[in-house]
């Protein structure tokens, strides 16, 4: 299972890639605009910190002009994944660019047949929104278990990447799920690593170690 940071912030990327688990990085456009640098700017610095995909997203609606952003920000880095989202004009623009070979990750989906028109369509990566139908009380994980099924009955390779993570709940779920790719913010991350009891069972482990070494010592 891959693990991508959902963030733009470079200092929660170089946390993460210090624990040796990112695998990928995904911005959005409302991520990139918190940092208040330019997407090429904020694309080359990540890309020389993380050695795997880095999903970009366009901001354009019209198709002729969402193929000309995804050419110009597939040639950002070579790890640059093109993020389109899920809408007709998206589709058409997703046809032609992943014919060119560009990758294309598309977002913004909330169904089971929106993950079947884009795999359709050439995506190489579907980011189906978890946290966001929790927020309107729809079981965001039951639309992973759809797009799994629907993906192996008929050998797509589309990779489903589990965004809008919410908690480490999100990504045991997608874990056992078999889904390919979880994105999360690092915070996620950090909440993965601790249990209470790994703490209480350190300090003991320290506190009985303290304790012997006086002894020899005595
Ligand atoms: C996906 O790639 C999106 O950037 C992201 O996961 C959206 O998450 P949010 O619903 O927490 O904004």
């Amino acid at each position: 299972m891959k693990f991508f940071l959902d963030t733009a912030n470079i200092e929660d990327i170089r946390k993460g890639v210090s624990l040796g688990l990112v695998d990928g990085v995904t911005t959005n456009p409302s991520l990139v605009a918190k940092e208040g640098k330019s997407l090429e700017d904020v694309a080359k610095e990540i890309c020389d910190l993380v050695d795997g995909p880095v999903s970009l997203e366009v901001v354009s609606t019209e198709s002729k002009d969402i193929i000309e952003e995804a050419r110009r920000l597939a040639k950002v880095h070579e790890n640059a994944v093109v993020k389109i989202p899920m809408i007709e004009e998206g589709l058409k623009a997703l046809k032609v660019v992943s014919q060119e070979g560009i990758r294309v990750n598309v977002t913004l989906i909330f169904s089971a047949t929106q993950a079947l028109l884009a795999a359709k369509n050439g995506a190489i990566i579907v980011s189906p929104f978890v946290g966001r139908l929790d927020d309107i009380s729809t079981d965001g994980m039951d639309l992973i278990s759809d797009i799994l099924t629907i993906y192996d009955n008929y050998g797509f390779d589309t990779e489903v990447l589990v965004a809008s993570i919410r908690s480490p709940m999100h990504v045991l779920q997608s874990a056992l799920m078999g889904a390919h790719i979880a994105t999360m913010p690092y915070k996620i991350m950090e909440q993965m690593v601790k249990h209470p009891l790994s703490e209480i069972g350190l300090k003991k482990f320290l506190a009985d170690w303290e304790k012997h070494k006086q002894l020899v010592h005595d």
